[in-house]
């Protein structure tokens, strides 16, 4: 049987990929314009660096790499550390000659460390100084017991920290019901959410008891624990989650990422509605959705509109009868809905009015300029 990198990558790889290669790109380009001297990017779980026969497709570390080496910016880089974790042998040994062309690199660190993510990390962390440089984590393990909340929280506290994880949903909720009878197992989880009192694994089976087939409550409140515990636990203030889902729409894993500053989540939204691939109401790529609608504008017309629309939904209803700042419609956008912002969202939440700073009515019907006042109608 193939090994994992031996295979292609599934459609729902791709996405996952396009994601990371789409915030990597504005990573760079907003840290380098903003002048810091060392940037850091961590693959705590790196792989072989390739997927498939030949040269094959590439992993993780290689998005990053050659994202770095092909961006418009790039003369203009400050050093950038790579620190990228594998614990498997053959996969290290793999990933050290798939990196090889860019060891040369000036301005470019990489440390290719062979062991477990978490007490290897903590090595480095102690050893250096990382306080106020930009650090963007990829943590993409094969299973859900792999990352503690406590190396998320040591990381958010380095301030300028995006951490993208991929949070493997579907095997956890199969392992709850484990962990009844597994004390390690059980301890793992724990460390998952930042917790020592069992609370989330206790909340979740009592949901299965009371309706075993409703399978959706459940997955929805375990991505709701994880997004309460990155912030409550992990220290981060801006988290969204995208879903993977396979060829029979089946939920495979969540894409989380959890950030201190809001520019990150903005950029990461964007990338996320980049991969979008279905009409769904959350954030999500299926990989049946993605053989029906490849290619097809006209699908991807009709779920902007959607979109659009649903969120024009919630700020008719978040702010019905307020007068509010443009700005604080936008931060509610970003910071608490599942949607980018776009100025034509308050167009169609057909406000009552919009006057600019000074009281007057805006030029344009419909356009909110800095600092104008939007009143929505009642509802
Ligand atoms: C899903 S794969 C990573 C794929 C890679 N991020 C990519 O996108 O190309 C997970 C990798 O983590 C490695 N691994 C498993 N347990 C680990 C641990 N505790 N610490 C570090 N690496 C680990 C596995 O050998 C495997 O190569």
């Amino acid at each position: 049987m193939a090994t994992f990198f031996e295979e292609d990558l599934a459609p729902h790889g791709y996405a996952k990929h396009l994601i990371l290669k789409s915030h990597i790109e504005a990573w760079l380009a907003i840290f380098t314009q903003s002048n810091y001297n060392h940037l850091v990017y961590i693959d705590g779980f790196a792989g072989a660096g390739r997927y498939g026969d030949g040269p094959g497709k590439p992993g993780s570390p290689l998005v990053f790499l050659s994202s770095w080496k092909k961006h418009r910016l790039y003369k203009n880089f400050p050093e950038t550390l790579v620190i990228l974790i594998e614990k498997d042998d053959e996969n290290r040994e793999k990933l050290t000659a798939a990196v090889e062309e860019y060891q040369q690199e000036e301005r470019l660190k990489i440390k290719i460390f062979g062991g477990d993510f978490t007490s290897l990390l903590e090595k480095e962390l102690d050893e250096r100084q990382l306080h106020r440089q930009p650090i963007l984590a990829f943590l993409d393990p094969f299973g859900y017991t792999q990352i503690p909340m406590t190396i998320i929280r040591r990381l958010m506290s380095y301030g300028k920290t995006d951490i993208l994880i991929n949070f493997m949903t579907h095997g956890l909720r199969r392992g709850i019901g484990i962990s009844v009878r597994n004390a390690g197992l059980k301890e793992k989880i724990n460390a998952l959410f930042g917790d020592t009192d069992d609370r989330v694994q206790k909340a979740f089976l009592e949901l299965k008891h009371e309706n075993s087939r409703d399978v959706t409550r459940r997955l929805k409140f375990l991505t709701g624990s994880y997004e309460s515990a990155l912030k409550k636990k992990g220290g981060a203030n801006y988290t969204i989650y995208f879903a993977m889902k396979g060829p029979k729409n089946d939920l495979i894993y969540h894409l989380f990422f959890a950030t201190r500053h809001l520019k990150g989540q903005i950029v990461m939204k964007n990338s996320m509605y980049r991969a979008r691939c279905s009409n769904d109401e959350e954030l999500s790529f299926s990989d049946r959705d993605y053989f029906r609608f490849e290619h097809t504008n006209l699908a991807v017309k009709a779920r902007k509109e959607i979109w659009l629309e649903a969120a024009a939904k919630k700020l008719k209803e978040k702010y019905a009868g307020q007068r509010v700042s443009v700005e604080e419609v936008e931060h509610y956008i970003w910071a608490e809905t599942i949607f980018p912002f776009r100025k034509s969202i308050v167009t169609r939440a057909e406000p009552h009015r919009i006057v600019n700073e000074d009281g007057t009515p805006c030029k344009r019907k419909g356009s909110a300029p800095a600092g104008s006042m939007i009143t929505f109608r009642s509802i």
